[in-house]
C-alpha cells in the first residue's frame, strides 16, 4: 500500500480528484496518510478533513525566516513516513534538501503542456493567462517527477485540451482541471502505486 502525502496551497479540487479515485477504485494499492497545506486558509483542508484524513497546516508566517519554516516543514512531512509526495496545486518553492530526500517520490501537477509555459512565475491562473496570450490552440496539463528544476522533472502524463475562441483564463482553467488534471493525477498515482513507472536514462517508461 503506497502511503501519499498530498501537499496543498488553494482549493484542492486536485485533491477532492485523488480522494474520490481511492474511493471509487480509479487508484488501487494506495491511500492519503496527510494532507499539508502552507496556508492556514486552503479550502484543500477542509476538504481533507471532511474525509477523515489528517490535514495539517505549516505557514511561513509562523517562522522567523524561510529556513525554520523549510526545516519545520521537511520535519513534519518526514514524521508520517510516506511512500509518495504529491504537489496538488502546492504553490510554494521545495527546498533543495527536500527535492533531494524525496528524489523520485515526489509529484506535481502543471496546468499546461510542458515545456510550453512553466517554469519560475508560471503558476495557477497566470499559466492560462500566458497560454491566451500566446494564443496557442492547444493547452494541456503534465504530471511530472520533481527535480532540482521548476517544472524540469521527467514527464510522466500529458493531456491535451482544446483552447476555444473566446476563452476567458478562468473558463480555460476549469476545462483544463476537468478534462486533463482531475484525470492524469489519479492516473499516474495509481500507476506509481502499482509498480508500472520507471525511471531510464532520465525518462519515464510506463509498463502496459
Ligand atoms: C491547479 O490548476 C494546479 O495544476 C496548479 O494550481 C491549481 C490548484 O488547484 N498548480 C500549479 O500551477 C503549479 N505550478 P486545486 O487547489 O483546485 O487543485
Amino acid at each position: 500500500m503506497l502511503k501519499l502525502a498530498v501537499l496543498v496551497s488553494g482549493g484542492g479540487t486536485n485533491l477532492q480528484a485523488i480522494m474520490d479515485s481511492i474511493e471509487d477504485g480509479r487508484i488501487t494499492n494506495a491511500r492519503i496518510e496527510v494532507v499539508i497545506s502552507n496556508n492556514k486558509n486552503a479550502y484543500a483542508l477542509e476538504r481533507g478533513k471532511s474525509a477523515g484524513i489528517e490535514s495539517v497546516c505549516i505557514s511561513p508566517k509562523d517562522y522567523s525566516s524561510r529556513e525554520e519554516f523549510n526545516l519545520a516543514f521537511l520535519e513534519k512531512l518526514d514524521s508520517y513516513q510516506v511512500d509518495l509526495v504529491v504537489l496538488a496545486g502546492f504553490l510554494v518553492v521545495i527546498p533543495a534538501m527536500m527535492i533531494e530526500k524525496y528524489k523520485n517520490r515526489m509529484i506535481n501537477i502543471h496546468p499546461s503542456l510542458i515545456p510550453s509555459f512553466c517554469g519560475k512565475g508560471y503558476y495557477g491562473l497566470k499559466v492560462h493567462e500566458a497560454a491566451l496570450e500566446k494564443g496557442v490552440k492547444v493547452t494541456g496539463a503534465t504530471v511530472h517527477f520533481v527535480d532540482e528544476g521548476t517544472d524540469t522533472g521527467p514527464i510522466i502524463l500529458q493531456q491535451p485540451v482544446a483552447v476555444k475562441q473566446g476563452d476567458t483564463p478562468e473558463a480555460l482553467q476549469r476545462r483544463v482541471m476537468e478534462q486533463a488534471e482531475w484525470k492524469i493525477l489519479p492516473e499516474a498515482i495509481n500507476l506509481i502505486a502499482n509498480g508500472k513507472v520507471f525511471l531510464e536514462d532520465g525518462h519515464v517508461i510506463l509498463q502496459a
